[in-house]
């Protein structure tokens, strides 16, 4: 039976693409959709991840396409995107997933590190929109493209400097591609993450701070998320993928060149941390705190 939510959002019988759906938050994506009614085409570099998520979509009932490819490849995705205007009629929507980076200063990185960072984060989603939107004018009827950069876009980020401005290139491509495509009906937008558990997030950190992180106490490991976060726990994957299925559906039609920050408030927050012993959110902690945290002599 369908619901109300079910027909104001529009989404069944609807195809997506989705670059780098094959696993962690591609893949809650990707099955979120299915959940909603949507076929879809899948592409990731993970060929195992890819055909797990396959099955589990053609287990609910939808029609799916998978391809291992790398979205950096052009000519991956150009493989990719044939086999979407081969085997479906039609594109609604389209979600960039792929992207990441790892932790470095930029006197540590190479050149090849850096045409990495900035191919996987801004340069296949030129690739991938203009390779999306023919597909997607041929019902007549519109689509939304929804690109993943994340908080880093919106605010300076040493050691992801090229990271940052990779997705803020993204961003202001977004804003760019709503404008040409209006017409077409094509909205164009972005989801910002912050922190989310994915094989990318931990993949971006030094081995040793993973290490470091689960030696703590448990009842210590939480903390640091609860001071930073003001909704004081980390989004989990479905948190996203809701996300995509409002930019996917018509409960979002009027909606383009946006970002959606799907973070708990941090960007809200703007740096200003709960500090503990109840100061609340300030940008430092309070006399008594600094007190507590450092006594006269203790090592800066
Ligand atoms: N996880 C977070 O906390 C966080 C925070 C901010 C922004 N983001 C952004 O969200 C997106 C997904 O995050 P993630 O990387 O942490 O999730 P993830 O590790 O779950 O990766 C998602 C999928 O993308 C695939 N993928 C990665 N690079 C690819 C490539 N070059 N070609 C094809 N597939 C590829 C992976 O194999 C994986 O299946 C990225 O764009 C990332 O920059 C994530």
């Amino acid at each position: 039976m369908s619901g109300f939510l079910d027909g104001r959002a529009n989404l069944a019988g609807k195809v997506a693409a989705v670059v780098g759906g094959g696993g962690g938050i591609g893949a809650g994506v990707s099955l979120a959709l299915a959940s909603a009614g949507v076929d879809l085409a899948i592409c990731d570099i993970d060929a195992t991840a890819l055909a797990e998520t396959q099955s589990a979509i053609g287990a609910k009932g939808r029609r799916v396409t998978a391809m291992t490819a790398d979205a950096t490849d052009e000519a991956a995705l150009d493989a990719f995107y044939d086999t979407v205007e081969r085997d479906f009629p039609r594109l609604d929507i389209l979600v960039n997933v792929a992207g990441g980076t790892k932790r470095q200063f930029l006197s540590e990185a190479s050149r090849a590190d850096i045409a990495r960072d900035i191919q996987r984060n801004y340069g296949y989603v030129i690739q991938s929109v203009q390779r999306a939107v023919p597909l997607m004018k041929r019902s007549g009827e519109g689509g939304s493209i929804i690109s993943f950069t994340t908080i880093e876009a919106h605010r300076g980020a040493a050691s992801f400097s090229v990271y940052a401005g990779a997705k803020a290139a993204t961003t202001n491509f977004t804003r760019s591609m709503a404008v040409e495509l209006g017409k077409d009906r094509i909205r164009v937008s972005c989801i910002a993450p912050d922190t989310t558990l994915s094989h990318g997030n931990m993949a971006a950190m030094p081995p040793s701070f993973a290490e470091g992180f689960m030696k703590l106490p448990p009842h210590v490991q939480g903390k640091g998320m609860e001071m930073y976060i003001p909704r004081r726990e980390q989004p989990p994957v479905d948190a996203l993928a809701d996300a995509v299925l409002f930019l996917g559906s018509d409960l979002s039609t009027f909606v383009s060149g946006m970002t959606l920050h799907v973070d708990g408030g941090t960007m809200a927050a703007a740096g200003f941390l709960d500090w503990p012993f109840g100061d609340g959110f300030v940008p430092t902690p309070l006399a008594g705190t600094l007190a507590r945290l450092y006594r006269e002599g203790d090592e800066a």
